[in-house]
């Protein structure tokens, strides 16, 4: 079993990332594999809709990490992706990184790479906009069709720089929480494909916009 986690800080050693590896020993305790894609600080590009990975299956953008993502998360068995706060929201990375790889992974509103797997988001700031960046975060799960993983708070943790994130005690159990509650789903997930619980029939067929003059206007 694996966890996949997407770290949408610049800094590799940063608050955000000693959130993770708070969650990351618990995952070690009990035997699940765990891999961190690190976003870093260089230049990544935003989706720009050009739509030629809804033929191909593939970002055009091939420089940054967005496709070999998307094959390690076929392979995945559960997903955390974390953002320091910006302006109340998550890092501009993050965004640009999960959009392309989700509207690359999505064919006819179809997830595959993701879908019914467990998902966790966390946020770290220094003080606020996290429930805000979580927010944004949990919408990638909730179109992907995939059970969002909670905990004994939300899922945040305070501090301005790596040394303090520590400190925030409540936020450090939080994240162990979290890895706890997130590996009894997956395993419950594992133990219900052994026996043959089937998964649910989606259908897609209904796609509507919003682009229709409504006749009963007077
Ligand atoms: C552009 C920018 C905007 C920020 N906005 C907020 C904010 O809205 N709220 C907050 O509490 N902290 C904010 N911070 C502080 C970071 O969230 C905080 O330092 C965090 O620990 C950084 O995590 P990292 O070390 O993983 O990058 C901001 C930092 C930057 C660089």
């Amino acid at each position: 079993m694996k966890v996949l986690f997407v770290n949408g800080s610049s800094h590799i050693h940063g608050t955000t990332m000693k959130a993770l590896e708070e969650m990351i020993k618990i995952f070690e305790e009990e035997k699940i594999e765990t891999e961190v894609i690190q976003l870093g600080g260089k230049p990544l590009a935003d989706c720009t809709q050009c739509n030629s990975c809804q033929k191909t299956g593939q970002c055009v953008f091939k420089e940054d990490g967005v496709n070999e993502f998307v094959a390690k998360a076929r392979e995945a068995d559960g997903f955390v992706f974390a953002t320091p706060v910006y302006f109340a929201h998550p890092s501009g990375r993050i965004f640009s990184f999960l959009d392309r790889a989700f509207y690359s992974n999505g064919k006819d509103e179809v997830y595959e790479a993701f879908q019914f797997k467990p998902g966790a988001a966390v946020a770290v700031a220094r003080r606020g906009g996290t429930t805000a960046a979580l927010d944004a975060l949990n919408k990638y799960f909730g179109i992907a069709q995939m059970p969002v993983a909670g905990s004994t708070y939300w899922n945040m943790v305070h501090g301005l720089y790596a040394e303090e994130a520590p400190q925030d005690e409540e936020g450090m159990q939080t994240m162990r929480n979290l890895a706890r509650n997130m590996v009894w789903m997956m395993r419950c997930f594992s133990e219900g494909k052994r026996n043959g619980v089937p998964y649910p029939q989606t259908e897609t067929s209904a796609c509507t916009n919003f682009i229709k003059r409504n006749d009963n206007k007077r």
